[in-house]
């Protein structure tokens, strides 16, 4: 089968993760992602949190998959000029070191547009150029704080908590390969090349969106519905932490299940759509609240939302979450047990739909990785082993026209 993006050659000058998580999916896709790396060294994550001694760590293997190495000094002379030679032959060069980084190793836009301007140059920063804290070094702690996201999570009396799931880094890699395939559309439509750059505060802002509009409704209104803080609650002037209530309009909390008091994850996330109120009362054996006017209306109900929840507790109680969703799906009421990544890990349907893939390493052994969460009709992303450090530099040089002698000499000089 051949694959969309076979033929665009990409310099993936990334580390950590929010690069290396864009480059990776363009790798699923067809494109030929070269690494390049600090000879000796690489990514420092390949050595960070190691599971087994002197192996690449899972944090390099599992961000990483489906690319070429090449290790490479773009400091010394020898190796700047490969660099350029690469860049001349590239459709692409994405990086994500700290601000400036590249333009203190001689490779500025003006540069790069000078010596390819078909090159598409995309980078990942902390914030955005012009922005007052464009200076700053940032990991996904950090973005998840600046972009709205720690503010508004967690529960109204603890601190601001960040989330597990990557919204800085992941989530900012997923933005920039948009930025990147859109910029190859435009480049077939001028023949030019361009910047593409992400924040990683402007990508969590984005998916913060429904914050910002439960904002401008706490400016003009003074509360928000939805919130558990309404109606017995105060409100100040900033969107407060809402716990696990629903964000879209759907009051719905995590509840307890048969096991919770020895199993963390015995829970369900239960939604009180408005729809879905009749088939609730009827699952839960209660169908005198479809027509009682305490609880018939969303806003009647929200007064006790917290009984309402504590009677489905109740319901729930010798049922497990597995029995629980098993029962209410079949009353089309919107539900999902709160899965641990034990259960992730060996769920058949994951491992059917290729989301959890095991892939072969050289020096690992077999290691599980997620796989294309994107599914098409016409592509199966194949996921294959990440590559060892510098496992394709003399590839990569002798594709750059570099002779047996030449590479040789490269090596001796350590620039690759
Ligand atoms: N050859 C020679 N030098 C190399 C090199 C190579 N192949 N690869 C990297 N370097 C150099 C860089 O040029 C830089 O040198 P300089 O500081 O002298 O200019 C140096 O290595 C360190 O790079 P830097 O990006 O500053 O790494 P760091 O470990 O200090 O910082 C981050 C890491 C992630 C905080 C920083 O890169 C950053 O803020 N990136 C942008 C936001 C981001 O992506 N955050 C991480 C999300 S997972």
């Amino acid at each position: 089968m051949s694959k969309p993006l076979e033929g665009i050659k990409i310099i993936d000058f990334t580390h950590v993760q929010a690069g290396p998580a864009c480059t990776q999916l363009l790798a699923w896709f067809g494109a030929d992602v070269i690494k390049v790396e600090r000879p000796g060294s690489g990514d420092v994550t390949r050595s960070q949190l190691r599971d087994i001694p002197d192996a690449d760590a899972l944090y390099f293997t599992m961000l990483n998959s489906n690319k070429r190495s090449l290790t490479l000094d773009t400091k010394t002379p020898e190796g700047k000029e490969v660099l350029e030679k690469l860049v001349k032959e590239s459709d692409v060069l994405v990086e994500n070191f700290a601000p400036g980084a590249l333009d203190r190793m001689g490779f500025t836009w003006e540069r790069l547009n000078e010596l390819n301007p078909k090159l598409i140059v995309a980078s990942v920063k902390g914030f955005s150029d012009g922005h007052h804290y464009d200076d700053l070094k940032v990991y996904e702690n950090v973005a998840q704080c600046a972009g709205g996201a720690a503010s508004t999570t967690g529960f109204w009396d603890g601190p601001p908590t960040v989330s597990a799931a990557a919204l800085g880094d992941s989530n900012t890699g997923m933005h920039l390969a948009i930025g990147i395939l859109t910029a190859l559309i435009g480049r077939g439509q001028t023949g030019r090349g361009q910047k593409v750059a992400v924040s990683m505060q402007d990508s969590v802002i984005n998916l913060c969106r429904v914050k910002l509009r439960d904002q401008q409704r706490l400016d003009r209104v003074g509360y928000l519905e939805e919130y558990p803080q309404y109606p017995h609650g105060e409100f100040s002037d900033v969107v407060p932490r809402g716990g696990n209530a629903g964000g879209g309009g759907q009051p719905g909390w995590v509840l307890k299940c048969k096991g919770w008091e020895t199993d963390p994850n015995a829970y369900i996330y239960f939604t009180i759509q408005g729809h879905a109120w009749e088939p609730i009362c009827r699952a839960l054996g209660k169908p005198e609240w479809i027509s009682d006017p305490n609880y018939a209306t969303a806003q009647a109900r929200q007064p006790h939302i917290f009984d309402i929840f504590a009677t489905i507790e109740a319901w729930l109680a010798d049922k497990t979450k597995y029995e629980a969703v098993d029962i209410l799906r079949k009353f089309d009421i919107p539900c999902a047990p709160v899965l641990s990544m034990k259960e992730i890990a060996n769920d058949p349907s994951l491992r059917a739909s290729g989301t959890i893939v095991e892939v072969p390493h050289k020096e690992r052994g077999t290691y599980l990785t997620v796989g294309s969460p994107i599914k098409f009709s016409g592509l199966k992303p194949e996921i294959t082993g990440s590559p060892l450090l510098g496992e394709h530099t003399d590839e990569i040089l002798s594709e750059l026209g570099y002779s047996k002698d030449q590479i040789a000499n490269l090596h001796t000089s350590r620039s690759v």
